[in-house]
């Protein structure tokens, strides 16, 4: 029996239009969107080109999926009579992305297929979020071009940068856990700003924010019992560890060291107000 994954490849082969993609990706696009097939989700698609992911789209999802274009070349406004809904405007801008995000309403997927640049793929990251009020997934694929030459290898502000550093604030939920031991300033805005984010996942050139408000809750300490006897030997092992840092360019050794037992022992001596909540069965 064909599995999902095999299913799409056979609708992108079978697809009436050109599109090309990345062997790796079918598997990634199943087990992201699988969940929506049979069903009357609203899927989009940014980069439409000669309109053969379209198809590919509307064949796997089934006939109940409504199917929407966004590319910057009017000429993509043809497919509407395939029966595709189709806006046309800059995916860097963000006056469209409000626009035409405003008339389409609740998404279920943005998949982006578009310029492909850095500060396009923020933007629509960025714009997606702001009207994402419910559950979905905002998928970024092609995300090596990062790297490209072609454009513009983007460095310190690249796109897969900027997913790094919303990881860190999507934990920024949690600081509030610990209140002496977070960094004292902290980006409030940048972390209500990804509150409703649950995850951020990473595939080879594609990263997918799963959107989940109801999902996406503020992190509290919770304790099954109250505390036990048992002491704690965090600080008594080995107190650092020489290894190699990832690097994509060149290799790294370098040492990271352990926090100081004797610091944090007199920190935990201060009076702190950490909430924990005990749930005794
Ligand atoms: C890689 S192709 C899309 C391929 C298509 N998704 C497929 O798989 O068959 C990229 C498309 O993005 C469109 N595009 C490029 N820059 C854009 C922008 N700033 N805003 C919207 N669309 C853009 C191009 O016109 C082109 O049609």
């Amino acid at each position: 029996m064909q599995n999902s994954s095999d299913e799409l490849i056979d609708c992108w082969k079978s697809s009436p239009f050109p599109s090309m993609k990345v062997t790796s990706y079918f598997s990634v696009y199943a087990n992201l969107f699988e969940h929506l097939r049979g069903t009357n989700c609203t899927f989009i698609e940014t980069g439409i080109l000669d309109g053969g992911s379209l198809h590919m789209w509307r064949n796997w999802l089934g006939s109940e999926a409504r199917i929407i274009g966004i590319d910057l070349n009017p000429e993509a406004e043809k497919w509407r009579d395939a029966g595709f809904e189709i806006y046309i405007g800059d995916q860097g801008d963000p006056k469209f992305w409000e626009a035409c995000l405003k008339k389409i309403g609740k998404f279920d997927v943005l998949l982006d297929d578009g310029g492909h640049q850095s500060f396009q793929q923020i933007i629509t990251v960025i714009e997606a979020l702001k009207a994402a009020n419910d559950r979905c997934l905002i998928v970024v694929e092609d995300t090596h071009s990062c790297f490209m030459n072609e454009f513009s290898n983007h460095g310190r502000y690249s796109f897969l940068e900027y997913c790094k550093a919303a990881t860190d604030c999507i934990l920024g939920r949690a600081f509030p856990i610990y209140p002496k031991q977070f960094p004292l300033f902290h980006n409030k805005d940048q972390i209500n700003f990804f509150k409703s984010v649950l995850s951020i996942q990473f595939y080879t050139s594609i990263v997918a924010f799963h959107v989940d408000p109801k999902a996406s809750i503020v992190p509290e300490l919770c304790s099954n019992k109250a505390k036990g006897p048992a002491s704690d030997f965090r600080y008594q092992g080995k107190n650092n560890a020489i290894l190699s840092w990832p690097n994509i360019y060149r290799n790294k050794v370098i040492k990271v060291n352990g926090g100081r037992a004797s610091f944090f022992k007199k920190l935990a001596s201060l009076p702190a107000k950490i909430n924990l909540k005990i749930f005794n069965s």
